[in-house]
């Protein structure tokens, strides 16, 4: 999620869960071909397993990033066929590939034929005036023609002329039937499904019809809810027994960015929700949200907004995530 899951955010989430796949940003093919390569891409060995998004509609400059992508270490490239903003549009890529699936295949074997990792698409249902019923069919057997092994579908139209990106996110109905569907006709098509999925209860409803979930907004904004992922999910044991303990972990990270000069609130701005729903979160999202801006705060700013939730229980967490 632009300029949300960035290295640090991913760094952090793959403390509360070892299993979830983790999704960077998009970045576009131009970015990556003509930006700061290593700025862009470099990822921390923790944490894998990682996917690149990319965004783009040129088969060949598509594949030279994949190929660069692959070399950085990520373990699967996702083409985005999802975003609605007006500079995407313009750019050609994005939600309106939904109405140029030829070109959307050829992109991905363009892809394939660069890299050993998968090559993934994510779409919407439609957009604008599209029958989801037809739009989501024809772009589905365009994808795995050109051998895409997983679609991750949110469950909404995009409505390119007149809503905002925000507002993409909420406005348009989320249809959970036509994706079901969608596995249902594709039964060799891993379905991802996204959209509007609130907590891991209802995340696992989903995964009785479809391959997977994707979590948006309910990872990023209540992180906590990340630390039961692995237990709930994939009957493992959570990595930490409660968020304040996976915060501590978190310190060495913290130290070591600071040293090579990354500010405290690149990374604690990913914290800020950890707590939520436990006493004294508030004062704990406060006080980071004011004093991890200052330049020049440290890891005692940190420590000092977890020591004012340390005093609280936070099994009291654990309570609002069964
Ligand atoms: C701040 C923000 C940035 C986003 N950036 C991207 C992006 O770069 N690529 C993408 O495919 N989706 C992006 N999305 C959309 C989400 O991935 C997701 O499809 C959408 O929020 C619906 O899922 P949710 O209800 O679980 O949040 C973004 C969403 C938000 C809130």
């Amino acid at each position: 999620m632009m300029e949300w899951t960035d290295r640090h955010c991913r760094f952090f989430h793959r403390l509360l869960t070892r299993r979830a796949r983790l999704y960077t940003e998009m970045i576009t093919a131009g970015a990556v071909l003509h930006g700061d390569r290593a700025r862009l891409l470099t990822i921390d060995p923790a944490e894998h397993p990682v996917a690149l998004q990319l965004g783009g509609c040129n088969p060949q400059q598509l594949a030279q990033c994949a190929a660069i992508a692959a070399d950085f270490g990520y373990d699967e490239i996702n083409l985005n066929v999802g975003c609605p903003s007006d500079r995407v549009q313009q750019g050609r890529f994005g939600a309106c590939l939904m109405r140029e699936p030829r070109l959307v295949g050829d992109c991905v074997a363009a892809m394939r034929a660069k890299v050993k990792v998968p090559v993934t698409v994510k779409c919407r249902i439609g957009i604008d005036d599209q029958d989801p019923e037809e739009a989501l069919e024809t772009f589905a057997c365009a994808v795995e023609r050109a051998g895409v092994c997983t679609l991750i579908v949110h469950a909404r139209k995009a409505w390119l002329a007149g809503l905002s990106p925000r507002a993409n996110r909420d406005v348009p109905p989320l249809d959970y039937d036509r994706v079901y569907r969608l596995k249902a006709a594709h039964p060799r098509l891993a379905i991802v499904l996204n959209g509007g999925i609130a907590d891991l209860n209802e995340a696992a409803t989903h995964l009785d019809r479809v391959d997977g979930v994707m979590m948006g907004r309910a990872a990023y904004q209540e992180p906590w809810r990340l630390l039961d992922v692995d237990r709930v999910l994939f009957a493992q044991c959570a990595p930490f027994a409660s968020p304040a303990a996976a915060a501590q972990a978190l310190i060495p990270y913290i130290e070591r960015e600071l040293a090579r000069g990354t500010r405290l609130n690149a990374i604690t701005r990913h914290v800020l929700g950890l707590f939520r729903g436990v006493p004294g979160a508030r004062v704990f999202r406060r006080h980071l949200a004011t004093e991890a801006v200052n330049p020049g705060a440290g890891i005692a700013t940190f420590r000092a907004a977890l020591a004012i939730v340390a005093q609280r229980d936070t099994r009291l967490v654990h309570t609002a995530a069964a």
